[in-house]
């Protein structure tokens, strides 16, 4: 049998180096004379052990991570097409601790096989909870999705079902699916790493969403900085119309869905789901006053479904293995799996998929493993740069959407930034305005002239000029974003701006004590 040699084509991974040691290998295998196959796989997640090369032994697969171009040579003499021994060996994917500790159901397959190849997609399971779905009707399908308990992973954490409901009960000649992959929070890759490394779920999802409302057509918005996603995503849904997953007959059932891939231009607020129908439609990205929801009146006026990329490829298990099966998983109203992208100063930065109820402690200490700089973890801001910072007195929060809101926070789309003992909370707090400022539509007043009046205040603060009295300006001016913003950028900018001054109290001393403490 020739031996197999997987090499991750996921952007994370080749930005870690993975095409050098994919040509390495391929040079080595040249030079030596030896046959094998490179198969271009998707990511793990394990981004701490990227590039991690796997090949296929007659014992399973061996893993080997984080491979420099500058190791190959010595692995081939380690004897790795074998799996021999070698500084880089990792032992079976499975056993890998970071692996091992996950409960993959919507990652269940991203980064073992080559994302193009449906047939590699299939004999995993995939098409399953499609083949289902046809068989069902719409009314069926969308109850299944309202019984698994799925909320919405882009960050509102909104009952999937209920929002299909809504689109199946609206009546309209034509009707949209569209799927959110402008992915603008810090430290989020999921939607990224399954266009990439399984994007045939994706469409299934699209596609099983497009048959419980009666949608024929969809979007995907990828936003304009994920490129490979965008070359993936397109080749994927080629691959999927040619073998009538897709078409005017979906896997032979008289239900029609196709679908196309969109760029964004850039905009974090084009993110926010009616901007984005304006950007499709292309017009500029502003936000649109609800209602009429989306559901109602959505892309071009018509009935439209809107998810998240996770959402979407959340539902083929769900479709495949019974709403029971995925809210056996999770804690509270929070059910099925989650996954985590922990990132910023961490040691073991990567994604890790979950039943909801792991403490932000056990993500960040057990998980993560800790800062990457070896300092003591100041704060993680959890749900991205519009999430709460939180401290390590609060680390006992189970990761669900009610524990988070009830500690003055938000899971978003559950990627956390860790900073360690040296960020200042203050500037952490002066960014956040600052970043609403740039990133303001400009729609309405709270947000647009509120977050450039904050980032002053706070520089007042800084400066040590009243800092008591600025500090409860800033105070008013986070109640009036708070309540009086048209939507969530301008709304929730006050969460890292608040839980830095409530948890972090120190950092907004006026400068001459923070000089002193310091
Ligand atoms: C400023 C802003 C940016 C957002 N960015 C994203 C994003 O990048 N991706 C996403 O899925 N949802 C984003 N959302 C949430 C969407 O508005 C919407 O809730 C989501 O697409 C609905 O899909 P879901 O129910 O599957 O989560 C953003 C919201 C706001 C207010
Ligand atoms: S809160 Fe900000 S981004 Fe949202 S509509 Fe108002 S101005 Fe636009």
């Amino acid at each position: 049998m020739i031996p197999r040699i997987y090499i991750p084509a996921d952007s994370g991974a080749l930005a870690l180096g993975a095409e050098k040691v994919a040509k390495a290998i391929e040079k080595e295998l040249k030079e030596r004379g030896v046959e094998a196959k490179i198969v271009r796989n998707g990511s793990r997640g394990a981004y701490f052990l990227e590039p991690m090369v796997e090949v296929a032994t007659a014992n399973g697969r061996v893993a080997y991570g984080p491979v420099k171009a500058s190791d190959v040579k010595s692995l081939f003499d380690s004897g790795f097409l074998t799996g021999g021994h070698h500084k880089r060996w990792l032992g079976s994917p499975d056993k890998i601790p970071f692996f091992a500790k996950q409960t993959r159901l919507t990652f269940a397959r991203c980064g073992i096989n080559d994302p193009l190849s449906l047939d590699a997609y299939k004999s995993l399971g995939g098409l399953r909870g499609l083949q289902n779905a046809v068989a069902m009707t719409p009314a069926d399908v969308v109850k299944q999705v309202t019984e698994s308990g799925l909320r919405g992973r882009g960050g509102a954490g909104f009952p999937t079902g209920i929002k299909w409901k809504t689109v199946l009960d609206t009546a309209g000649e034509q009707k949209y699916i569209v799927c959110n992959a402008d992915e603008g929070d810090s430290a989020t890759f999921a939607d990224r790493m399954i266009m990439e490394g399984d994007p045939f779920v994706l469409i299934e999802g699209m596609a099983i969403a497009g048959v419980a409302t009666g949608a024929t057509k969809g979007f995907v918005y990828i936003r304009s900085e994920y490129p490979h996603a965008v070359a993936t995503m397109n080749k994927a849904v080629a691959i999927a119309r040619k073998a009538g997953v897709l078409g005017v007959n979906v896997l032979g059932s008289p239900n029609a869905f196709d679908m196309e891939i969109r760029v964004g231009a850039g905009a974090y607020v084009c993110g926010e789901e009616t901007s984005l129908l304006n950007s499709l439609e292309g017009k500029r990205g502003v936000v649109r006053a609800k209602p009429p929801l989306p559901a109602i009146q959505g892309l071009f006026g018509k009935p439209t479904v809107i998810n998240n990329v996770i959402s979407l490829a959340s539902v083929p298990i769900i479709m495949d293995k019974g709403a029971a099966y995925y809210k056996d998983f999770g804690m509270g109203r929070s059910r099925g799996t989650i996954p985590i992208q922990i990132a910023g100063n961490v040691r073991n930065g990567g994604l890790f998929e979950t039943a909801f109820g792991l403490t932000l402690g056990e993500i960040v200490d057990d998980i993560g493993g800790g800062t990457a700089s070896g300092r003591p973890v100041k704060a993680v801001q959890v749900g991205g740069p519009l999430g709460a910072y939180f401290p390590r007195a609060l680390f006992d929060t189970p990761f669900d959407y009610e524990e988070f809101a009830k500690r003055d926070g938000l899971i978003g789309h559950a990627g956390i930034t860790v900073f360690d003992d040296t960020a200042d909370m203050l500037k952490q707090a002066r960014f956040a305005m600052e970043f609403c400022a740039i990133e303001s539509c400009g729609k309405c007043t709270p947000c647009r002239i509120g977050s450039t009046r904050g980032v002053e205040v706070l520089d007042k603060v800084a400066a040590g000029i009243e800092a008591e009295k600025n500090l409860a300006l800033v105070t008013d001016l986070c109640n009036t974003m708070k309540f009086g913003s048209l939507c969530a950028l301008g709304g929730f900018t006050p969460y890292p701006v608040m839980s830095s001054i409530t948890h972090f109290p120190e950092d907004f001393k006026p400068a001459p004590a923070r000089v002193a403490a310091e």
